[in-house]
């Protein structure tokens, strides 16, 4: 079969386009639905899919944030004050909700009000957990890191404790996918849930 291919230099795109490419070319990617609390004790909640997990031991995980209008968004501000995160993960149901925290409410404006979500307090962390999502991973930052020339920061966290619905934990202590059924993002407002799972096992060498 014939593999044409277009080559792009990111230096000649638009930042944007650049921006929007990029994000239509790695999916499906995971969301950070990330719950946050200001020095005021205000609640703030918006998803982050620049996310994944980065070492096993201790369990690691990082997401990245962008600005608004120069400014740091309130996930990073309220990060940078307090040092404590949690990661709600959402599943189908919650999609819709999860999309309407990530409208650019003022700071202070607490998304868990916004989008009708009830909240539930975490075991080790101060912010409150999405009580409705599925999992739920509790997070001390760990590290902040300015992306060189770039206006995102990369902010990595130690997960200190896990929430997984019962029913979805399996007896091998791993979650069950298609139970779970997360939602992830594509490009543009497009998301997508599991298709077909394959299992493949490693050579044995
Ligand atoms: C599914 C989804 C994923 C997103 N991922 C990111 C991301 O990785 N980095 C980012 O800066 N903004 C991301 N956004 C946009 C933020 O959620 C949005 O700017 C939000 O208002 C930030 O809220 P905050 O200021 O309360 O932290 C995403 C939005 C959606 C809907």
């Amino acid at each position: 079969m014939e593999n044409e291919i277009v080559t792009l230099d990111p230096a000649e795109l638009a930042d944007r386009d650049a921006y929007r490419l990029l994000i239509s070319v790695i999916i499906p990617r995971p969301i950070a639905w990330v719950s946050s609390m200001g020095l005021d004790g205000s609640h703030n909640l918006a998803p982050y899919s620049f996310f994944n997990a980065v070492s096993g031991s201790p369990p690691t995980v990082m997401f990245s944030v962008g600005q608004r209008a120069g400014q740091p968004k309130d996930t990073l501000r309220n990060i940078q004050e307090t040092g404590e995160f949690v990661v709600n993960m959402a599943d189908r149901i919650l999609a819709d909700k999860m999309v309407k925290t990530a409208g650019e409410w003022g700071y202070g404006v607490d998304e868990f009000s916004v989008a009708d979500l009830e909240t539930i307090p975490s075991a080790k962390v101060k912010p409150p957990r999405v009580a409705l999502a599925p999992i739920a991973m509790e997070a001390k930052t760990t590290q902040i890191i300015p992306i060189d020339d770039s206006a995102n920061t990369l902010i990595l966290g130690q997960v200190v404790c896990f929430h997984i619905r019962t029913g979805l934990l399996l007896p091998k202590g791993t979650v069950d996918a298609k139970l779970f059924n997360p939602v992830a993002r594509l490009g543009s407002a497009d998301y997508a849930t599991l298709g077909e799972i394959l299992t493949i096992l490693r050579p044995q060498v």
